[in-house]
């Protein structure tokens, strides 16, 4: 009996010759493609082309709403960040594929899942790591990884079994995107002198082409959720979606990074992110809001781990959810609405109010007559907040010594 494979397919040349490649050793391939929000996918011509290709059946799953809701939004509220800036647009989406891809192969009595991933990459281990995590029986394939074959190979091979090969010029780029964002690597990009070229990006305008006027939104959040789009409510992925254009129509989300990779490489990538430079940066200005001081203080602890553990594939483990759950925990007074400026490349807060969970006192803060803040107090605290008169003492000695001997 020939067993079944599911491939994680995207319709680009690789997956595609790894439909006649699987095939060959003997599989029936069962082609699946997540809708995880790609701009310009068009799905319908994607399921037909792994048909054509030799797939027995071809699958597209419609995951934008599970994305943004059970994927981006824990992101959001972990201001998670890999290494400061990347907002992890391809580290999340895999293990929701991986998710449906396990859940087909057992419906379809599949003995075995394939993915299009390189030996080079974190999608290889993300993938992997998720398959393992859902089900430890499960065969995997990697034809990518294990062709071993040059560029021109691939296309003799893909010519033999009546694969379609891109006409013209190939993208020199690799390019993975979804409703998040967009990562953009190889090409020229890998000599990490060169500026990215215009054609190297997908969904921003230069800043310097950005319109002359700002543009000014606000940001409603509940629980540390984005919920409404200037008093809009709407489904998260439907408002990442506008996000996109009007953020990317004013320059804003580009992001030019050398990273580490967990592979152990440092590689560079160019990613766009249009909708999470807002959101990102309009959540933490809420937290600043609404979060208690130890809280807040605290929480970049946590959220630090939980980024890494994001990039290195362990989105599936128990450390995952019992941070994750500490993270929820925080983000139950996040409240509120932001008031976003984007103008040429920049997207900052310039207003904030939380109805039920600011801790901003104006009558505390103030300078004014109206002040209620006990000033006298203050000459008892800092008594107490600060070192005894001996430490300064015993400091000061010790300045002065090393002063002796310089
Ligand atoms: N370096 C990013 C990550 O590991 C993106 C990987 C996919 N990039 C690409 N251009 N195909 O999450």
């Amino acid at each position: 009996m020939t067993e079944k494979i599911v491939l994680a397919y995207s319709g680009g040349l690789d997956t595609s010759v790894a439909i006649p490649w699987l095939m060959d050793k003997g599989y029936e391939v069962i082609a699946v493609v997540l809708n995880v929000g790609q701009p310009d996918a068009d799905f319908d011509a994607i399921q037909q082309k792994a048909l054509k290709v030799g797939a027995i059946d071809s699958i597209v799953v419609d995951a934008q709403d599970e994305f943004a809701d059970h994927y981006v939004a824990p992101v959001i509220k972990a201001n998670a960040l890999y290494e400061g800036d990347y907002p992890l647009v391809s580290a999340l989406s895999r293990p929701l594929i991986i998710e449906h891809l396990v859940k087909i192969a057992h419906q379809q009595n599949a003995t075995a899942i394939a993915h299009g991933s390189t030996g080079k990459g974190n999608d290889q281990v993300r993938f992997e790591a998720a398959i393992h995590a859902l089900d430890p029986d499960m065969k995997i394939e990697a034809p990518i990884r294990d062709f071993h074959w040059s560029r021109e190979e691939e296309i003799d091979y893909a010519k033999e079994h009546n694969v379609p090969v891109p006409i013209g010029k190939a993208s020199p780029y690799s390019i993975d995107a979804n409703l998040w964002g967009r990562a953009n690597e190889a090409g020229i990009l890998e000599n990490p002198w060169n500026q990215a070229p215009d054609d190297a990006w997908g969904m921003t305008v230069a800043p310097e082409e950005a319109p002359d006027e700002p543009t000014f939104l606000d940001l409603t959040f509940e629980q540390g959720v984005p919920v409404a789009l200037n008093d809009e409510h709407m489904p998260l992925a439907a408002m990442i979606k506008k996000l996109n254009q009007i953020a990317g129509a004013n320059g804003i989300g580009r992001i030019d990074k050398i990273e580490n990779r967990l592979v152990g490489i440092k590689s560079r990538e160019v990613y766009e992110a249009p909708a999470a430079a807002v959101i990102m940066a309009a959540h933490h200005d809420l937290e600043n809001l609404t979060l208690e001081r130890d809280v807040q203080h605290f929480k970049p602890t946590i959220e630090n781990k939980l980024t890494n553990m994001i990039y290195e594939a362990q989105w599936i483990s128990p450390l995952f959810d019992a941070l994750m759950a500490f993270i929820d925990q925080t983000q139950a007074v996040v409240n509120g609405t932001v008031k976003m400026k984007l103008y040429k490349g920049n997207a900052v807060a310039v207003a904030r109010k939380s109805a039920h969970n600011s801790l901003y006192d104006e009558d505390l803060a103030t300078y004014t007559s109206a002040d209620s803040f006990d000033q006298e107090a203050a000459a008892g605290f800092i008594k107490l907040w600060t070192l005894p008169t001996t430490v300064f003492e015993q400091v000061n000695h010790v300045h002065s010594e090393e002063k002796q001997h310089d």
